[in-house]
């Protein structure tokens, strides 16, 4: 619903949330047209209007001003139009950890994958986990070539005009460095800078800024370096990406290389040998984390040597030597205003807190998720209590809120004190708010349990459902369409119009040639112009080929996430010979069945849902349509070139003595190979310890090579 036009005075909150959030895109939006391109599609009077308008809504609802308001917006208008830049070696994130057991956790898992016992010590380096932006900065025969940030992981943003303005980094690095030098690290802002520029803004005026962190966000995405030399940002190296050389073989020893070097590093970073020294240090930090004059918000711990850390190696998004620990989340009390369902895209009726807006660790919070009907009543997931039994959740009630870095916020407890005579128990909907279909909560065949997720039966009428559908499908790990937005969905979607009509994915990419032949023209209806619909289209057409597990992520398959989806990608290597497996698979039994409840990383509950969703016969309709118009490109291969399991199916089956199963795992993946748990005809090899049963039987049965642990390290060069 729109409230475009209406009168201030007469929004509700929400509304002016709303219309805040849709004017800082739309004002975002032109500035980037007349700043970046010259190309604006507006009158200098119609902007202005926009302008006045965000002022005014400000002004009335100063709680509601966002961290991106156009008028916090200083200089040149942050850019859209920073290039690219592939990291050599993707930039990754942490695990985090919260408790003391937590870590403990973190350290045996170490000592187990390694197959170390608990007296053959490892050294682990604690430090400062820095509240800033990461940075990957390039030398090549010692000078500063790019810089760029952190990104999705694998491409960053080319902020290298902007990183030259740092005092602290060195331009040009010492003689004799290795030619290429990639340090990484965080970039922030003191938090005496941070006031002092406050200070200077009110002084002036203007609005202040809300925290350290996106003040040096904003100050590094500017197209004007001149404002960001005026910002006064700082750097603490802690890491590396591509090193033609390593000058020493510890993390510690890296970091007093950087040091040598020129670089900040952090003063408070110690190597130590135990948990209990770890958990002291962490401790120690804590004390000193309001005296120091930058935000952190944990404590990382790292496997010293670089040798280890090696055999560790990463899971999908994090290594397995290194660990967050973060300090415990801020609080505050705030009112719950009403209770809201929203309709996910798998029907998940989602209950959430609209909250009186309250400042919690220097962030507005408005909205806080209440997960499922058991949360409300303070019931946990697996059925154990979080709360007492009066301490459920209702409207007007006053609660603690808690928000932890980037998670959303959560309501940790009601202030029963404060609870309103008339507050009533929340009843929770057994029909779906959107589409009005039966709501219900389904019983997991396996363990016999009540789900606690309410889910709407509407499936494909309900409109929450199949927009919920189309968002995720141009989401950024899916097809990615640049110019289809939540907002742009819901009018496609909402049209009667035949040529502007989008409901189910494969329309998109027939939108173009329907406005052909049509009189109704999207760019002449508000909010498009002739400029957005030309990149829109552009936008589309480029994604008419894609990579194969963007595509499966994009069908939207329950459980299917993006690391399943890669997986299946590699695993089968095309669209057709994913889709006929999961077609045979479909009696739960054979070898289509087998073949993919084997894949390491695929549970049964997964596989479940693939061919559940391959039955239904609309799903293929769609897809069938959708190929019509989009080509998934072939499954490229890891790491592979000159390694001589690449693309192999491994199997490893008994007792082995050189390493762990976990490292042996981790190492034939790193190499390309795919490691399965049983075996099969696929099975290229299995690779036998002591003690091999009944895989080893069935390799010879099926003829499939199997050889000693010696043989394969051999085979995978040692
Ligand atoms: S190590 C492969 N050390 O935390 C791991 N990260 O959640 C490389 N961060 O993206 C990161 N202080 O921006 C590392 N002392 C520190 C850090 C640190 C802050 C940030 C970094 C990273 C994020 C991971």
């Amino acid at each position: 619903m729109s409230t475009e036009g209406s009168a201030v005075d007469t929004l509700t909150i929400e509304e002016a949330a709303a219309e805040l959030e849709r004017l800082a895109k739309e004002i975002a939006h032109h500035d980037a047209l007349y700043h970046g391109k010259d190309r604006p599609e507006i009158s200098d009077a119609d902007y202005d209007a926009l302008k006045r308008r965000n002022d005014t809504l400000e002004a009335r609802f100063p709680e509601l001003i966002r961290e991106d308001s156009p008028s916090r917006r200083v200089g040149a208008a942050p850019s859209v139009t920073f290039s690219p830049v592939v990291h050599a070696r993707p930039m990754l994130s942490l695990d985090n950890t919260f408790s003391q057991e937590d870590v403990q956790d973190f350290v045996a898992s170490v000592y187990r994958f390694l197959g170390r016992l608990p007296d053959q010590s490892i050294a682990f380096t604690a430090e400062p986990k820095i509240d800033g932006l990461s940075m990957s900065i390039r030398y090549e025969n010692g000078r500063l070539v790019t810089a760029a940030t952190r990104g999705d992981g694998t491409t960053g943003e080319n902020v290298t005009a902007n990183i030259r303005t740092i005092a602290e980094i060195p331009n040009q690095l010492p003689k004799g460095v290795p030619a290429v030098v990639e340090v990484r690290g965080e970039v922030y802002m003191a938090k005496s800078d941070f006031l002092a520029l406050n200070r200077q803004m009110e002084a002036e005026g203007k609005q202040t800024y809300v925290n350290p962190r996106n003040t040096a966000a904003g100050s590094l995405r500017q197209l004007d370096a001149k404002v960001t030399a005026s910002r006064k940002l700082k750097f603490f190296a802690y890491a590396w990406g591509e090193m033609s050389e390593m000058p020493e073989d510890t993390q510690f020893g890296m970091v007093q290389t950087f040091k040598e070097w020129g670089f900040p590093v952090n003063p408070l970073m110690k190597r130590l040998n135990s948990v209990a020294d770890i958990l002291a240090h962490y401790d120690e930090i804590g004390l000193e984390r309001p005296d120091l004059d930058y935000d952190i918000d944990g404590v990382v711990y790292k496997v010293d040597s670089l040798e280890l850390q090696q055999r560790l190696g990463f899971r999908s998004r994090s290594p397995r030597w290194a660990t967050a620990h973060k300090f415990p989340a801020e609080q505050a009390f705030t009112e719950v205003e009403k209770i809201e369902i929203q309709v996910g895209r798998t029907g998940a009726l989602t209950p959430v807190a609209r909250l009186k807006p309250i400042t919690v660790g220097g962030v507005v919070v408005t909205n806080a998720t209440l997960h499922n009907e058991d949360y409300i009543k303070g019931i946990g997931n697996s059925g154990e209590r979080i709360r007492p039994e009066e301490h459920d959740i209702r409207e007007g009630d006053t609660v603690i809120v808690q928000r932890a870095g980037d998670v959303i916020p959560q309501i940790l407890d009601v202030v029963m004190e404060k609870r309103l005579a008339e507050a009533k128990p929340y009843e929770f909907p057994k029909t779906c708010p959107v589409c009005g279909s039966h709501a219900v909560r389904e019983v997991n065949e396996k363990t016999g349990k009540m789900d606690s997720v309410r889910r709407c039966t509407g499936g494909f009428i309900c409109r929450a459902q199949a927009t919920e559908h189309l968002k995720h499908f141009v989401s950024r790990n899916a097809f990615d369409i640049e110019g289809l937005g939540s907002k742009q969905i819901d009018f496609f979607f909402e049209n009667e119009d035949p040529s502007l009509q989008i409901r189910t994915a494969p329309e998109i990419f027939t939108l173009e040639k329907r406005q052909q032949s049509s009189l109704t023209k999207l760019e002449n209806i508000d909010g498009f112009g002739k400029v957005s619909v030309g990149k829109l289209y552009t936008a589309i057409n480029e994604r008419r080929s894609i990579a194969l597990h963007r595509f499966i992520y994009a069908l939207g398959i329950r459980h299917v996430g993006e690391t399943t989806a890669k997986l299946l990608a590699r695993s089968y290597g095309t669209y057709e010979a994913f889709a006929t497996a999961m077609k045979e698979a479909a009696p739960l039994s054979g070898e289509a069945w087998t073949d993919l409840n084997a894949i390491e990383g695929i549970g049964e509950v997964v596989a479940r849902a693939m061919v559940e969703f391959y039955k239904e016969p609309r799903n293929i309709e769609v897809i069938g349509r959708l190929l019509e118009e989009v080509t998934p490109a072939e499954a490229e291969q890891l790491v592979t070139s000159g390694s001589p399991v690449a693309g192999k199916t491994v199997v490893f089956t008994g007792s082995l003595e050189k390493f762990t199963r976990d490292e042996a795992k981790a190492r034939a993946e790193s190499l390309g190979a795919k490691v399965a748990g049983s075996v099969s005809k696929k099975t290229d090899f299995v690779v036998a310890g002591p003690g091999a049963g009944s895989k080893l039987d069935k390799a010879r049965e099926l003829g499939v090579q199997t050889m000693d642990e010696d043989e394969w390290l051999a085979l995978i060069g040692g």
